[in-house]
């Protein structure tokens, strides 16, 4: 059988790369601040992770193709036949299993990063920038959910982890290196996507750094 020939082509955009791998370093820095009780980088670390949490999900809407929403979350039906082999329609971007990974990944880190804001204690410790904004019992029990929802965010990462090394040893389908170079060979009729469209990206930083700063500095009413 003839091999089809391949070219490298274009499949993920620098920030969806940059903000993808600074998700997994940001998470385990959160962790082991919170081990180690390093609350000054805890909340200000926490931070950056809410403005790239916002941005990620700014850019599902607005960044190119493999990076939207619309493109890649499919039914779970397609993540099943998917699952099964069958084709779906899928050429390149996440496949319809990984889609559920994605919106599974960044609702975790979501809800800990909110339970965050609102956690601690004013009179012992530590405290999120809208822990003033709750009563101190129900920042109390934010604080329990937030140090045992620790153990959800972490065993999502892993489910990710050994899904994607399934993907690499099993089905010889290696998924980090484009995830670092953003390249992947595929066949001539499979096409790349587009250039960045930077103008887009400037404003998606600006509102969700913006975003994040105002909640840093407690969420002061804006008029
Ligand atoms: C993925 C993100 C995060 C992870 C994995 C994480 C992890 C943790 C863990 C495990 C604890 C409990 C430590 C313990 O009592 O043993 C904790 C406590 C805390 N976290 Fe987070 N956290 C995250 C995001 C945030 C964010 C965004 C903020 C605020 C900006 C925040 C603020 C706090 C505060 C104030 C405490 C309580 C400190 C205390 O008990 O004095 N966290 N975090």
């Amino acid at each position: 059988m003839a091999l089809t020939p391949t070219r490298p082509i274009k499949v993920w955009d620098l920030p969806l790369r940059l903000t993808k791998w600074s998700f997994v370093g940001l998470v385990a820095a959160m962790w082991y601040t919170a081990e180690n009780s390093l609350w000054y980088w805890h909340t200000r670390l926490g931070a950056v992770l809410l403005a790239l949490l916002i941005f990620r999900i700014i850019w599902g809407f607005i960044g190119t193709r493999t990076a939207l929403f619309s493109q890649f979350v499919r039914s779970p039906r397609a993540a099943f036949n998917h699952l099964r082999g069958k084709d779906t329609g899928f050429t390149i971007g996440h496949n319809p299993l990984g889609a559920f990974a994605v919106l599974a990944l960044i609702g975790v880190m979501l809800a800990q990063v909110t339970m965050g804001l609102f956690a601690g204690d004013p009179y012992d410790g530590a405290t999120g920038p809208l822990n003033s904004l709750v009563s101190v019992m129900t920042a109390d029990t934010l604080t329990d959910w937030h140090a045992d929802f620790l153990w959800v965010v972490l065993g999502m990462a892993a489910l990710h982890i050994i899904a994607v090394s399934i993907y690499s040893f099993v089905k010889l389908d290696d998924l980090v290196g484009p995830m670092i170079t953003g390249k992947r060979e595929e066949p001539e009729s499979v096409e790349g996507i587009e250039a960045v469209p930077w103008g887009r990206a400037a404003i998606a930083i600006a509102v969700s750094a913006g975003f994040a700063l105002w909640v840093w500095l407690g969420a002061p009413p804006l008029t």
